[in-house]
């Protein structure tokens, strides 16, 4: 496992968005809409980072489930608590990959007429990109390669660490969970 983001210039970076927003959203209350699960650090730690009243919702898509490829037919499993039309919609997303899951919802939620759209991403894998996304906020690109950590999680391991770091899915052991290294905090 090599760590490519430390859990300080994360946070760093994640202080600059939320500024950025602020500064974007003068004239009122946006909402933040995460997209579960591997949303939960960012959108945590992003909204403490937003000087200003912000509110919070989230949506679920059916994704890369225990496997390392892109979901190119996304669903909507958990949708929005409220209603979004005239309101500020900021989308808020772990890694934006192949881009199919941040267009489908973008296009489900501008059907329902909010006054205005965003998309946020902890990090933006451009490289891979097969459906061109509109990315308003964009904490880091990062190579292609398989990535875990701060809610980014293969199989559902590694979500915890505190920093972003990438791993070899077929050169993992099978139980290192609990191992996780005491490196970048
Ligand atoms: P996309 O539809 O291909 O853009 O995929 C987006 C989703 O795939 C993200 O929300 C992540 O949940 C997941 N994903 C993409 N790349 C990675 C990765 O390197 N590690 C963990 N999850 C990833
Ligand atoms: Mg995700």
């Amino acid at each position: 496992m090599e760590v490519l983001i430390g859990t300080a210039d994360i946070h760093r970076r994640i202080g600059e968005l939320g500024k950025q927003i602020a500064r974007d959203h003068p004239h009122g209350t946006p909402l933040l809409v995460g997209v579960l699960n591997g949303c939960i650090f960012f959108v945590a730690d992003l909204m403490r980072a937003i000087p200003i009243p912000h509110e919070l919702d989230f949506v679920s898509v059916s994704s890369y489930g225990s496997s390392s490829e892109s979901s190119r037919a996304p669903r909507l499993v958990k949708d929005l608590e409220r209603e979004i039309g005239g309101r500020d919609v900021i989308l808020v997303e772990d890694i934006v990959d192949s881009g199919h899951t941040l267009s489908f919802l973008r296009d489900t939620l501008l059907a329902r007429g909010p006054r205005s759209l965003r998309i946020a991403t902890l990090l933006d894998k451009r490289e891979r990109r097969e459906r061109e996304v509109p990315l308003d906020y964009v904490g880091f690109e990062v190579p292609d390669r398989f990535l875990v950590g701060y809610g980014l999680d293969f199989a559902e391991r590694f979500r915890h660490l505190p920093y972003i770091a990438a791993i070899q899915p077929s050169e993992l052991q099978p139980d290192p969970a609990d191992s996780v290294p005491e490196i970048a905090r």
